[in-house]
Formats: C-alpha cells, sequence, structure tokens
C-alpha cells in the first residue's frame, strides 16, 4: 500500500497557454445537472455564469425555470417557491447540513464550485475518483455504507458510485457518454466553475510577456545610443 498514484488526464486547458473546450464544458454541465445536483450544491454559481460556456440568454433562462428555488418571505412572512431565474445562484439540493447528512448515510457532500482548487490534483483527481471505484482489494472490509475508492485517500467513500453506466446521460451533442466521458466532462466543468478566469489570465500573460519584450528591446537600443561614446 504505497502512495496514490493519480492518472494524468489530458485536457485542452493543461499547460500555460491551454483554453477550454466550450463543447466539453456544456457536457459536464449536463452530468452536473442531471447527477451531480441532486446531492451537491454550487453556491458560487449563478445560472447566467453558464453564458461563458455558451448557453444562449434563452437556454439559460429555460436552465433557471427548471428548477425550484426557496424565496422569500412574502408579505406575510411565509417562505415559499418559485422558478428559477437566470440571476439566482444554482439550487441547493437540501434545505441545510442536517438535511444533507441525513440523505447521505451521515456524510455531507460538499459544495463543488471550488472543489477542483481544494483537492489536490484538480480535473485529474475528480475524473479518478469518478472511474476509481472498484472492489476492495482481500482483506479489507469496507464499512456499512462506504464505497471502495482507490483514488480517495482512505479508500473509504459514504458516495456511492455516481457514474456508473455508460448511456446514463443522453448528450445534447451525440457525444457516446462512456462513464469515462462523463467522469472527464464533468470534471472540466469543475475547473471552468473554479477559474472561469482562467483564458482571460493566460490572454493576460502573454501580452504581458509580449509588452516586456519589445521595452526589453527598445531599453537596450536606447542603452546602445546613450553609451556609444565612452570608450
Ligand atoms: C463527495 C463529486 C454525485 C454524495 C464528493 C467529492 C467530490 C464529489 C469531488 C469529494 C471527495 C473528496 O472529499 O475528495 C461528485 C460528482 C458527482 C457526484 C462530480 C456527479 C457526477 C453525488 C451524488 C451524491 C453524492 C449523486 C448523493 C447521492 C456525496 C457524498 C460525499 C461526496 C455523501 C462525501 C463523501 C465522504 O466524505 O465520504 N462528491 N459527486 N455525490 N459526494 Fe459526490
Amino acid at each position: 500500500e504505497g502512495e496514490i498514484h493519480i492518472p494524468d488526464t489530458k485536457y485542452s486547458f493543461d499547460g500555460p497557454f491551454g483554453t477550454y473546450d466550450r463543447g466539453e464544458l456544456q457536457r459536464g454541465f449536463q452530468i452536473y445537472k442531471d447527477v451531480c445536483a441532486a446531492c451537491h450544491s454550487m453556491n458560487l454559481l449563478s445560472y447566467r455564469n453558464l453564458r461563458d460556456i455558451g448557453l444562449s440568454a434563452d437556454e439559460v433562462t429555460a436552465v433557471a425555470a427548471g428548477v425550484q428555488i426557496q424565496d422569500g418571505p412574502n408579505d406575510n412572512g411565509e417562505m415559499f417557491e418559485r422558478p428559477g431565474r437566470a440571476s439566482d445562484r444554482f439550487r441547493h439540493p437540501f434545505a441545510n447540513t442536517a438535511a444533507a447528512r441525513a440523505a447521505n448515510n451521515g456524510a455531507l457532500p460538499p459544495d463543488l464550485s471550488v472543489i477542483t482548487k481544494a483537492r489536490v490534483g484538480g480535473a485529474d483527481y475528480i475524473h479518478a475518483l469518478l472511474v476509481g471505484y472498484e472492489e476492495p482489494p482481500e482483506g479489507v472490509t469496507v464499512m456499512e455504507g462506504m464505497h471502495y475508492n482507490k483514488y480517495f485517500p482512505g479508500h473509504q467513500i459514504a458516495m456511492a458510485p455516481p457514474l456508473s453506466q455508460e448511456g446514463q446521460v443522453t448528450y445534447a451533442d451525440g457525444t457516446k457518454a462512456t462513464v469515462d466521458q462523463m467522469a472527464r466532462d464533468v470534471a472540466a466543468f469543475l475547473t471552468w466553475a473554479a477559474e472561469p478566469e482562467l483564458e482571460t489570465r493566460r490572454a493576460m500573460g502573454v501580452r504581458v510577456l509580449i509588452f516586456l519584450a519589445i521595452l526589453g528591446g527598445l531599453a537596450y537600443a536606447v542603452k546602445r545610443k546613450t553609451w556609444a561614446d565612452v570608450h
């Protein structure tokens, strides 16, 4: 039993100049919405943020309208539910922490807004975790209500395998929904959620380098001219 080795998943956003693949992010959102959202909140995201991954205003409105959001109190002091709006934060699957634990055998599904930042390995880890369920090795007893996962620290996780069969979702773009594909896509989506500014940040970095190269060249030329007569 050595260190856990997390396999390296190749992504378009890897490396210093990588960018997101909009199709992949949209598929990933579909997985979050159809599977993960039953248990995991994403408090830092609003439906309107989905414009950033290529959904049209109408699509965003439709996604938001598809969930019921707790609102209130109204004039009578009552809480009520209403269809979501583009400006709403992603819907909370549970009323509170106690309800979330009660529905999950005592364990708390963490908020996924910045999970790729909160776990070593980022997207690679999320992908690995989702495909890492297997039978426990000889001699290992899995506790009641827990599941063996080769990539989860400690190997016993309260989350049942959320992506367990091919074709569990039907992708809008026709991509074949293998478990590996679904895991990849949702890990990419969660990376974007945690780091929506990644592309702008990198583009700025490139401009800064170009600027510095030109400025450096100029400074050198000026230096040569200024000191040309000093021997
Ligand atoms: C934990 C992702 C679906 C229940 C987690 C963790 C991640 C995650 C990243 C944290 C693991 C860690 O601490 O390192 C996902 C994704 C899902 C999904 C991407 C959809 C594909 C679900 C569903 C449920 C659920 C549908 C409930 C039926 C839990 C619980 C934990 C957990 C209870 C806490 C596990 C523990 O600490 O032992 N999930 N999840 N998840 N998830 Fe999910």
